[in-house]
């Protein structure tokens, strides 16, 4: 059976530090699998990669037989980081909500370009019912990526925010 999760020859730097020399380690399926050392070890470093949470300099990541953590191209990084700022301060300032989800995953299947999909979400007040300058510049930032924002927000039944970004090759 196919190893859950391989690193293969992955060396991770910090800087000048390097903290993953050319690792090479598999997770078997239905085993328990320790990873052991002193600190500074690198265990923390290869436990992100793992998760995607951080990309190696050089080496493969495979995670359930293929999918590697990719990276994220700066305009749409940037357009992320934009929106869920606009998205969470409209939570605060306006949603009276108490409770708020922000989801981000990348997907895409064969005739589709992959795209990276956020979603925010609060369960407050809902009700949005045009866009002022913070939504009004996110929408345009996301369509001069050639995106998507669509705001579902029917009144006394929260808000979610969905964003759909190409990823560009
Ligand atoms: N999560 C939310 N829940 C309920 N209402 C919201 C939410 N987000 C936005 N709104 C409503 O939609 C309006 C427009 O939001 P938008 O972010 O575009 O403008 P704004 O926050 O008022 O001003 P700014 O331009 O500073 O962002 C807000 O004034 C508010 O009434
Ligand atoms: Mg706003």
């Amino acid at each position: 059976m196919s190893a859950a999760a391989r690193l293969n020859g992955v060396v991770k730097r910090y800087g000048e530090k390097i903290a993953l020399d050319g690792v090479s380690l598999a997770i078997e399926p239905g085993k328990v699998t320790a990873l052991l050392g002193p600190n500074g070890a690198g265990k923390t470093s290869a436990i992100s990669l793992l998760l995607g949470l951080a990309a190696p300099q050089s080496g493969a990541v495979e995670v359930l037989g293929g999918t590697k953590a990719r990276e994220l191209p700066p305009g749409v990084e940037t357009a992320l980081a934009m929106i869920v700022r606009e998205a969470a301060t409209n939570i605060q300032r306006h949603a009276g909500a108490t409770q708020a989800d922000i989801e981000i995953s990348t997907g895409g299947d064969a005739g589709r370009a992959a795209a990276v999909a956020l979603r925010v979400s609060d369960n407050g007040r809902g009700g949005i019912a045009g866009r002022g300058n913070g939504l009004a510049g996110i929408g345009e930032r996301v369509r001069s990526l050639g995106g998507t924002l669509e705001i579902d927000s029917p009144p006394g039944a929260g808000t979610v925010l969905r964003a759909s970004l190409p990823l560009t090759p």
